[in-house]
């Protein structure tokens, strides 16, 4: 759960948009959308405190996870990124071939196509959180056919607690196969909430 109380986002004169009360609700699975620059990536950098340009109030009850729209690898092997979240072997190796990356185990860093880098930090993500999972465009770099099967494990993700959170960032609207409970829209400088499913 993650409460905002009056929150505006103001980046040295360049107001984004204003939240008065909103709840990021235990058990939801939460969609955020909005056109580039309307302050997406800003709002989940609010989410762990990493935004200064915020005034405002945020409670949080439980462990964040946080997985930046430009995620950051180590700079050694998949196995190693995926080892230091406390991943077995046997659960590297079946969660990179469902996302049909089983070749990329031993490979360094540094050599990962894009869909690569994004599926080694999907899995390391999924495996570290525990209570709140936030997803900066987790699939943009992704083919079709992973997309597909990344929202399958992060589903997986969401259904193993009762009271988890995920909050995700997306442009391919069209490729979400999630049901979200709700859909927060930044838009003229604005925040919309709209409700999807009932919990
Ligand atoms: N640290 C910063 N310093 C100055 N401006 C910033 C900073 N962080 C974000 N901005 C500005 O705030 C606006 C919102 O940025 P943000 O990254 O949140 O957008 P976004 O909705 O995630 O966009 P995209 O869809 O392109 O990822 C942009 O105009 C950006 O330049
Ligand atoms: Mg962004």
């Amino acid at each position: 759960m993650i409460s905002l109380k009056n929150l505006t986002l103001n980046i040295k004169g360049e107001y984004l948009f204003s939240i008065e009360d909103y709840t990021f609700e235990a058990g939801k699975k939460i969609l955020l959308v909005g056109d580039n620059g309307t302050g997406k990536s800003s709002l989940m950098k609010c989410l762990i405190n990493h935004f200064p340009f915020m005034e405002g109030e945020i409670i949080s009850r439980g462990e964040i996870v946080y997985q930046p729209q430009e995620p950051y690898l180590f700079q050694r092997t998949v196995r190693d990124n995926l080892k230091l979240s406390g991943m077995t072997r046997q659960e590297m190796e079946e969660g990179l071939k469902e996302l049909y990356a089983e070749d990329i185990l031993d490979k360094r860093v540094r050599v990962l196509s894009g869909g690569q880098r994004q599926k080694t930090a999907l899995l390391r993500s999924i495996s570290k959180a525990t209570d709140v999972l936030l997803l900066d465009e987790p699939f943009s770099q992704m083919d079709e056919k992973s997309t597909i099967v990344s929202q399958r494990l992060v589903d997986q993700w969401h259904r193993e607690k009762a009271d988890r959170v995920l909050v995700m960032i997306s442009h391919d609207v069209e490729l979400l196969e999630m049901d979200f409970h709700e859909k927060i829209i930044l838009k003229d400088r604005a925040f919309f909430v709209e409700k999807l499913n009932e919990l």
